[in-house]
């Protein structure tokens, strides 16, 4: 089974073909991807319009490659796959409707992906993982604690009450003129800096749900930062570090929180802790998770970087998945801005993803 994967969601425009591997697991046969970070990073941010047109401009080319580099046609294929959301929606509408354009030229079943779905997936993908398994998504848009129990079937655990990790960095970077994004950029400079010269609160510390809250620290931060400005290089370098020393502490405790309600809800033994979006890549976070898994002896799956951050395989896998139970959608599939991992969120959090 080969499934062609859009990502249109924020971005990055990607696209990619992945093959569904016998024994489990995938093959990517390509994974193309254009990010678009130099026209957004002179507004320090994504611009939804920019984004979109910026799409659009691309998705085509980015398919061709992507078919081309898999060494097939398009009637090769046995799915196409876009992500119809959570995301923004001018985008989100660029790729869902190539894929069902596609879909419609090719008559091959259409899968609309959830996003936070397909990086849920990703470990299934790289390692083959079981179900159930813990998932920590970070990302620039979301970050929780999720026990996935199957595809589609989803029990969030705990999830930021403010900002996202990634967004955490993205401000803290901007407030301390860093450039656009700033997650890898705070890293950068955290290496060289001291993490214990400032004491930054560690939010949500100890709590039993398995919450996270980043927007306590990132004032803390500012607040700092404006106490002893104007700043060094030096200056800049120890925020940064007691930042990203902060950020770690909390995401390691909140998952010592995350496993503890999984094996009381869940199941006694998840098969992995699994890590997914773009903040997955900080080399800080990374290490804290490594020792976390040595300590609890839970497995750890860490994705490499480039299937951490938004890509079209992570979305063709998905589709691979869906397709394999049967699950395929109609052409008539409307973008979601929104579009929780769990059924019942919208509920209890009043439709806040
Ligand atoms: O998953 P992603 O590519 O996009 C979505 O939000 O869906 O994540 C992007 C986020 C950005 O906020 C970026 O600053 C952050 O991930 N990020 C990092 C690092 N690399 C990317 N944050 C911390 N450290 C990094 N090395
Ligand atoms: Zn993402």
């Amino acid at each position: 089974m080969r499934v062609l994967g859009i990502e249109t969601t924020c971005d990055e425009t990607a696209a990619a073909v992945v093959q569904l591997r016998p024994e489990g697991g995938g093959d990517i046969l390509s994974n193309e991807i254009m990010s678009q970070i130099a026209e957004h990073a002179a507004y320090g941010g994504v611009v939804p319009e920019i984004a979109a047109r910026a799409h659009i401009d691309v998705i085509d080319r980015l398919v061709e490659r992507a078919l081309i580099h898999a060494g097939l046609r398009l009637d090769e294929l046995d799915g196409i796959a876009a992500a119809a959301g959570p995301g923004l929606i001018g985008g989100v509408i660029v790729g869902l409707t190539t894929a069902k354009a596609l879909a419609l030229a090719t008559r091959k079943p259409f899968i609309a992906v959830n996003h936070l779905e397909a990086h849920a997936l990703t470990a299934r993908l790289t390692d083959g993982i079981d179900f159930p398994f813990l998932l920590l998504l970070v990302s620039g848009g979301h970050t929780q604690l999720v026990a996935v129990k199957g595809v589609g079937d989803y029990v969030r655990l705990g999830s930021t009450v403010d900002d996202a990790v990634g967004e955490a960095f993205d401000k803290v970077a901007k407030m301390l003129g860093l450039p656009y994004p700033g997650g890898p950029q705070v890293e950068q400079e955290a290496e060289k800096g001291d993490a214990l010269r400032f004491n930054f609160p560690r939010p949500m510390l100890g709590r039993a749900k398995a919450d996270f809250s980043f927007s306590g620290l990132k004032t803390a931060v500012r607040l700092e930062a404006e106490r002893i400005a104007p700043l060094t290089a030096t200056d800049v370098a120890d925020l940064c570090a007691s930042f990203q020393a902060a950020v770690v502490d909390t995401i390691v405790d909140r998952c010592r929180a995350g496993l503890k309600l999984f094996r009381e809800r869940i199941a006694r033994t998840p098969q992995a802790l699994v890590v997914a979006g773009g903040a997955a890549a900080n080399g800080g976070i990374r290490r804290a998770l490594l020792r976390f898994s040595g300590e609890t002896g839970l497995k750890l799956v860490l994705p490499p970087a480039a299937l951490c951050t938004d890509n079209g395989a992570m979305i063709a896998w998905a589709g691979i998945e869906r397709l394999s139970l049967g699950l395929t959608d109609d052409l008539t599939f409307a973008a979601r801005p929104r579009w929780p991992l769990d059924a019942d969120a919208d509920a209890a959090h009043h439709g806040k993803a």
